[in-house]
């Protein structure tokens, strides 16, 4: 919840119960009130698009979509690279080893796995979790960037390179780039953040500290942006 809906409500918290504004702010109010209650609306008409559609690949092998969860009024999105097994079986994204750390590390830094939004490059899990293909990740960009478009967040963290990959069309080493900061190539009102993916850490808990670094810096440019 943010913008003009937050105001209004913490307006009504402090006893308004009235707001006189000209023809004009009503309505510049009313659309922004509208566009911000929709979002749980357009993410699930996104959602059945994606279903029905099935131009998103990967579709068969795996047992479904996994789509996208969490706030969706948050500032921040975390992409993640596809669904793994757990994800695939329960539906939900970062569900498994990796999510459970990454929620760990979230809470560590002030930020709530619930309070932000959660989803992948590519929605359906490749067989024995390799990594997506570019076809295979060009085929459920334009859902990606639709989701994007709705949520509006200031800041997108990519959970390893892959993801990164996806949404720049470059494939840049984690160990290098981490940290770096990108435009989203779709609006430039959007940083793309690049981090750790939370499976290598767990393969690699030296890289840890970095990864803490890198969710602190995420949380920072949000009060601050
Ligand atoms: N790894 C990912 O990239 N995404 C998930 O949802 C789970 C593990």
């Amino acid at each position: 919840m943010r913008g003009i809906y937050a105001t209004l409500l913490a307006l009504s918290e402090i006893g308004f119960d009235s707001l006189y504004l000209d023809a004009q702010g009503i309505q510049h109010a009313k659309t922004s009130v509208e566009e911000e209650e929709d979002k749980e609306k357009r993410l699930k008409e996104l959602y059945e698009t994606v279903e029905r559609e099935r131009k998103c690949i990967l579709y068969e092998g795996a047992s479904g979509y996994v789509f996208g969860e969490g706030n969706p009024y948050s500032l921040v999105l975390f992409v993640g690279e596809a669904p793994g097994e757990e994800e695939d079986q329960q539906k939900r994204p970062f569900v498994g080893r990796a999510g459970r750390y990454l929620n760990q590390k979230l809470e560590e830094v002030g930020l709530k796995r619930e309070e932000v939004y959660i989803t992948n490059v590519v929605k359906s899990r490749p067989p024995g979790n390799r990594k997506p293909t570019p076809k295979e990740m060009q085929s459920c960009l334009p859902y990606l960037k639709k989701e994007v478009e709705i949520i509006k967040p200031r800041l997108i963290v990519c959970l390893g390179s892959t993801a990164l990959e996806g949404i720049l069309g470059k494939n840049l080493q984690v160990t290098k780039h981490r940290g770096q900061l990108f435009d989203y190539p779709y609006n430039r009102n959007i940083k793309v953040l690049l981090t750790y993916h939370p499976a290598y850490i767990l393969r690699n808990p030296n890289a840890e500290r970095e990864f803490v670094e890198d969710l602190k810096r995420a949380k920072q440019l949000l009060s601050t942006s």
